[in-house]
């Protein structure tokens, strides 16, 4: 095992705590044989045998002793060249690095197709969620049209935090790193990166193609507000940070972004730092996914799961299913993507201002679905909600929308998902 922290300890507990059923299950005792850490003097689990800790990573993945490399370092060096490594020596590798997926993907799964080994990644997205095998393998009888994730366990419990108590996203942010949420550098969460990472592993397999975390646009959520949040809260929204894989006119997309979703829609009620991931099929219908998304047990879970499963497929001198990116599809870039969007605009309360306003939506050939009109003094507050338009023309409709003298300033604004699929799924 390459890695003995977070993930690496929940791994080393499950071969120890459930060492027999596991055995049962494999067919074969699973032995952690050398652990490679960079820090040998620091103090581990019980469960960790500490005269198998090993300062010389690539030793370990050589050590004839080693017939399967699991890796839970994270990052991209050195463990994208260990990887390599010890597929070229024929060992099977099990990873929950999604980083190193989402950006080298391709490459690893050639190596390990060229030998013709496993590598299984369940534990790389949605943790304990087992997700990656039914979207390889349990739902490849149908043809998949969208993937709505909550991916982010940290950008969740933050966000329910800020809609639950009122808390701006600073003091939120502040108790998810006390609790242990949030990591001391929380930008990889609150950022997107992780998600786009998460995002980018769920369009490859849902959709057959190739997605790297570059094709996934992104936006964190940083700039979310109390005041976003108290909005959509009024209208019947929920605000989360989604992960979103679409398929439609032969293209895929894929961009992780905060969204407000209808508070009736199951994703609206998935609260904490649980994950979970929505899909959308034309055989299914929808299928929802929910659990622990990070963690050391739930994480570990997943890991020893593929574990047990490359141990059966060695067992039978088999492997089990490889790299399932088959088609050349073109991603979409955000610009040409179909959204929703919530505004909010405060504009003079004068005959005709209305009829302004709704003309620069028609303008740019947005369609208006809701609109809901307050007084206050002198001004009104209008609160809008689009029908699916390109992006492309919902943020030239916000810039003109911002230059109009009557308006005197866009307040929320944000992306509405889950209400209009079928406009989308009927193109
Ligand atoms: N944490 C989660 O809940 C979770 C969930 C899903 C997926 N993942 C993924 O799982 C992987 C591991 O995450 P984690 O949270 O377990 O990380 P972590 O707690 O930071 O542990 C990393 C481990 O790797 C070791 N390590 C790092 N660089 C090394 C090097 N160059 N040579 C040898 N050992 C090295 C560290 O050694 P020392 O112990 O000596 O520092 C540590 O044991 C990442 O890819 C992450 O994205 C994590």
């Amino acid at each position: 095992m390459l890695g003995c922290g977070v993930v690496g300890t929940g791994v080393a507990r499950l071969l120890t705590e459930h060492a027999e059923p596991i055995r049962d299950r494999a067919g074969v005792a699973l032995q952690l044989q050398r652990i490679a850490v960079r820090n040998l003097a620091k103090k581990r689990d019980s469960s960790v045998d500490m005269t198998r800790l090993s300062g010389d990573a690539a030793a370990v993945v050589r050590d004839p002793e080693v017939d399967v490399v699991v890796e839970v370092m994270g990052g991209i060096e050195p463990a994208r060249s260990l990887i390599l490594e010890a597929l070229r020596l024929g060992k099977p590798v099990v990873t929950a690095n999604k980083e190193l997926l989402a950006a080298n993907g391709a490459e690893l799964f050639d190596a390990a197709e060229a030998v013709g080994v496993d590598l299984k990644f369940e534990a790389s997205v949605a943790g304990a969620i087992p997700i990656i095998h039914p979207l390889k393998e349990s739902l490849s009888g149908d043809r998949l049209r969208r993937v709505l994730g909550i991916v982010n366990g940290t950008t969740n419990y933050v966000l329910w935090r800020m809609a639950t108590t009122g808390a701006t996203y600073d003091e939120a942010l502040a108790e998810a790193t006390e609790l242990g949420y949030a990591e001391p550098d929380p930008s990889s969460d609150v950022e997107g990166f992780d998600a786009a990472a998460k995002c980018a592993i769920l369009a490859s397999l849902a959709f057959n193609a190739r997605v790297v975390a570059s094709d996934v646009y992104r936006e964190g959520i940083t700039d979310v507000t109390a005041a976003d949040i108290a909005a959509a809260s009024r209208m019947g929204y929920t605000v989360k940070l989604l992960a979103i894989a679409e398929l439609s006119d032969g293209q895929v997309s894929a961009r992780v972004h905060p969204a407000m979703i209808p508070s009736t829609h199951p994703l609206a009620s998935v609260n904490e730092a649980y994950n979970a991931v929505f899909v959308e099929g034309d055989a299914i219908g929808q299928l929802m996914f929910y659990g622990r998304g990070a963690g050391s047990l739930p994480t570990g879970s997943a890991v020893v799961g593929d574990l047990v499963d490359v141990a059966r497929n060695r067992a039978q001198g088999a492997r089990g299913v490889g790299c399932t990116c088959l088609y050349d599809l073109g991603v979409r870039g955000m610009d040409e993507v179909d959204t929703q969007y919530y505004l909010a605009l405060d504009v003079a309360d004068r005959p005709g201002v209305l009829a302004q306003v709704a003309a620069v939506f028609g303008e740019h050939g947005v369609s208006i679905r809701s609109v809901l009109q307050r007084g206050r003094g002198d001004e009104a507050q209008l609160v809008l909600v689009t029908h699916l338009a390109k992006e492309r023309a919902m943020r030239a409709t916000l810039d003109a929308l911002r230059e109009l003298d009557e308006v005197s300033s866009l307040g929320s604004v944000m992306r509405v998902e889950g209400e209009e699929a079928d406009e989308v799924m009927a193109r």
